[in-house]
């Protein structure tokens, strides 16, 4: 196994790409999201960039407080970092026809490790390699990866004979959001949740020409790798080490485009979801492009539909006005073509005959993963836009905030609070009860406004004279109690053309809002806005200070009254990525020639330590490195000490990451490997993680050194 942590430090290792592509292969953008980046950002509303407002009084002065950890909030389940931790109250499996949570998750978990626990392995440095690699004293091992098996008499993955059928039985392509949910109190088996973001044809078959030369199986088979998997995993003796059950997997499912789902919330039903396929507008076929997610305090998957404008086209030109402008916004086709012609494996794809199908993408979906018979949902009530996640803190009244990003040069970050309460009790009707909390709550968009002057924010990335990027903001509703707080839009249009809403509310623009996600102990609410290359020095505004942002920044929110119900909150810059010998960085005010380079964050985590871990999409391109994973305290002297934990193989992004409830173990999926331009399958630009043709996995980190401790960051 590779175990490299001396891989040189800080260096330029690679000719940076065309910054239009935010960090990424071309190969990359054309797959992931049909170039986004190439095209004009489809906010062309005039939000203000909200430049000079300076608010009186702002009393959070950056995050790394140095005191007490207070629980502020009650925190039923973050991501899946803290998710689901069995309370003892019974084993699901072993119950015959109980297949569903009997316990609830707690942030907490018995055997974990101290809150404030030190960092103490040996950064792993700047590299290229194509391999994960991580610290002196740590293992790792594939999991599971793509075409794996995932049912009793399911064909082995052959590269060479892929078929859709085998491919529904598999596990699927890129494998981004990891969530970990108990099946006992011992937490020696759990499932594991994976999104399957999309596919890249170029690397699946050989000989590809492009979507118009594909075959219809072809097609088929990228629809079944879509979507996501859950696998019964167990622990690999008394290690940190997890692998897939042998035996025995009655809850094994995967979820692909052709998977039913029933539409939830004020949306259900509505003429704007309604096909000839399904005149109720109730049922949708499939999730796509499921990017991160989160998981309920109940233990459910929340996983977020991004980029999925590409799957749709028109045949012929969309002429009315209104439905064009809609499309537009959402960054669909409007135009005959499609990208990746599904429309002729299925004809709901093409909007010429099926308008509404696109409205039917673009939610955040709710999963039961302990109740393989439960029919997924579309959570309407939470709004339609490229859902990057969904995390949720619990208000201090015990209702659901779900906190949310909108993955597009400036787009907005928003939130739902639900208008019921969380039940801790185990019951049917308890269970119930939770499962539709989140169809009926309020909707809100972010306005972010800074404390200094305008003039001392000037694009360049340079601290104005009080030190921080820092000030206030507001939650500026679009569903309230009900009813629309947007003049001119009904609720469901509200709900289903989220961002025309927010638009007309006057949210702000951010540099494409990633994982959004509160802190289970502390409640502050951090954001990784990953780049935003296109923002001008005159666009430029203290919670986005920089223009031409290559590198991204992670911004902390503090909820006012320490309550995710708060409507106004207070926020500051944690960490303005890069190359930290470049002026425009910030790592939150720690000594910058300690700390690793990391660029483009993406996905943000927390382990049971409290701290912050970071993982990366685009560093390849905009500094020169492999992506990975990146570990942050937040408190004490070692307060932004950022260092990198582990580094994911050439053309690959690092995402997940999941640090179990235990401690003691790190769950990263390495999405797309090799996606390199210019790579195919005769001559791959990566052959990880099993010599030859690259596979997405994940993997699983493990401490192995006898000294130090046996947890991760040890
Ligand atoms: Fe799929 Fe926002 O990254
Ligand atoms: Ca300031
Ligand atoms: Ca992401
Ligand atoms: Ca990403």
């Amino acid at each position: 196994m590779p175990d490299l942590d001396d891989v040189p430090g800080r260096r330029r290792l690679l000719p940076l790409l065309d910054s239009s592509r935010g960090g990424r292969s071309a190969m990359t953008c054309r797959y992931r999201c049909a170039d986004a980046c190439a095209h004009e950002a489809p906010n062309t509303s005039d939000n203000a960039y909200f430049g000079d407002v300076v608010e009186a009084a702002v009393s959070r002065r950056g995050l790394l407080r140095g005191g007490a950890v207070a629980a502020a909030v009650v925190v039923g389940g973050g991501s899946g970092t803290l998710a689901a931790v069995a309370s003892g109250a019974g084993d699901p499996a072993d119950t015959e026809g109980a297949a569903r949570a009997a316990v609830p998750p707690r942030p907490d978990h018995p055997d974990a490790p101290e809150y404030g626990r030190p960092v103490g392995f040996r950064p792993v440095g700047d590299n290229t390699l194509d391999a994960v690699v991580v610290p002196n004293g740590y293992d790792w091992s594939v999991t599971i990866a793509w075409g794996d098996p995932m049912f009793r008499g399911a064909p082995e993955f052959d590269f060479e004979h892929q078929t859709a059928a085998a491919q529904r039985e598999q596990f699927g392509y890129n494998c981004d959001f990891v969530a970990v949910y108990p099946l006992d109190r011992r937490f020696e088996r759990a499932l594991l949740w994976v999104n399957h973001e999309y596919t890249n044809e170029e690397l699946m078959f050989r000989g590809w020409t492009g979507a118009a030369g594909a075959t219809v199986e072809q097609l088929r088979i990228a629809m079944a790798a879509h979507g996501g998997s859950i696998v019964e995993i167990e622990r690999v003796g008394d290690t940190g080490e997890w692998r897939p059950v042998d035996g025995r997997r009655r809850y094994n499912r995967r979820i692909h485009a052709g998977t039913p789902f029933r539409v939830t919330g004020p949306a259900a039903g509505s003429d704007l979801l309604r096909t000839a396929a399904d005149p109720a507008g109730t049922t949708v076929l499939g999730m796509l492009n499921n990017c991160a997610g989160g998981t309920t305090p109940w233990g459910t998957v929340l996983t977020g539909e991004e980029n999925v404008n590409q799957y749709f086209g028109a045949s012929a030109d969309v002429t009315d006005p209104e439905t064009a402008a809609r499309y537009a916004r959402y960054g669909i086709r409007t135009t005959a073509g499609t990208s990746r012609a599904w429309e002729r494996a299925d004809a709901r794809f093409d909007v010429s005959g099926e308008p509404n199908e696109p409205n039917r993408f673009g939610w955040v979906c709710q999963i039961d993963p302990y109740d393989p018979r439960s029919t997924p949902q579309k959570l309407t009530a939470l709004g339609r836009f490229k859902h990057e996640g969904a995390t949720t803190a619990l208000t201090a009244d015990g209702r659901v905030a779900v906190y949310m990003g909108d993955d597009e040069r400036f787009e907005y970050v928003y939130k739902f609070v639900s208008s019921g309460r969380f039940r801790t009790g185990q019951g049917d009707r308890d269970r119930r009860h939770n499962l539709a909390l989140l169809e009926d709550g309020d909707l809100f968009v972010a306005r972010f406004t800074g404390d200094s002057p305008a003039a001392e924010i000037d694009g360049s990335g340079r601290l104005p004279s009080d030190g921080l990027f820092d000030g206030a903001g507001e939650w500026l509703p679009l569903v309230s109690g009900g009813e629309s707080a947007v003049d001119g839009m009904s609720v469901e249009e509200v709900l289903v053309f989220t961002r025309l809403a927010a638009d007309r509310a006057g949210a702000t623009k951010m540099d494409r809002p990633e994982d959004v996600e509160p802190h289970p102990v502390t409640g502050t609410v951090f954001m990784a806005l990953t780049n935003n290359d296109r923002r001008t020095p005159a666009q430029a505004d203290e919670a986005n200070p920089r223009a031409t942002n290559r590198w991204g920044h992670v911004l902390a929110l503090d909820e006012d009254g320490a309550d995710a119900a708060a409507t106004t909150f207070t926020w500051s810059l944690v960490l303005v990525a890069g190359d930290p010998d470049d002026p425009s960085t910030y790592y939150a005010g720690f000594d910058k020639s300690q700390v690793s380079m990391i660029s483009c964050p993406d996905n943000v985590a927390f382990d049971p330590s409290g701290r912050l871990w970071l993982a990366t999409d685009g560093m390849p391109g905009s500094v020169g490195a492999n992506d990975g994973m990146f570990v942050m305290p937040l408190d004490g002297d070692d307060a932004g000490h950022l260092r990198r934990f582990a580094s994911v193989p050439v053309g690959a992004e690092c995402c997940g990451p999941c640090i179990t409830p235990d401690g003691r173990t790190a769950l990263i999926a390495v999405q797309h490997p090799g996606e390199e331009d210019g790579a195919s399958p005769e001559a791959p630009a990566s052959t990880f993680p099993y010599g030859d043709q690259p596979r997405p996995s994940v993997v699983t980190v493990w401490r192995t050194s006898p000294t130090g401790g046996p947890f991760i960051g040890d």
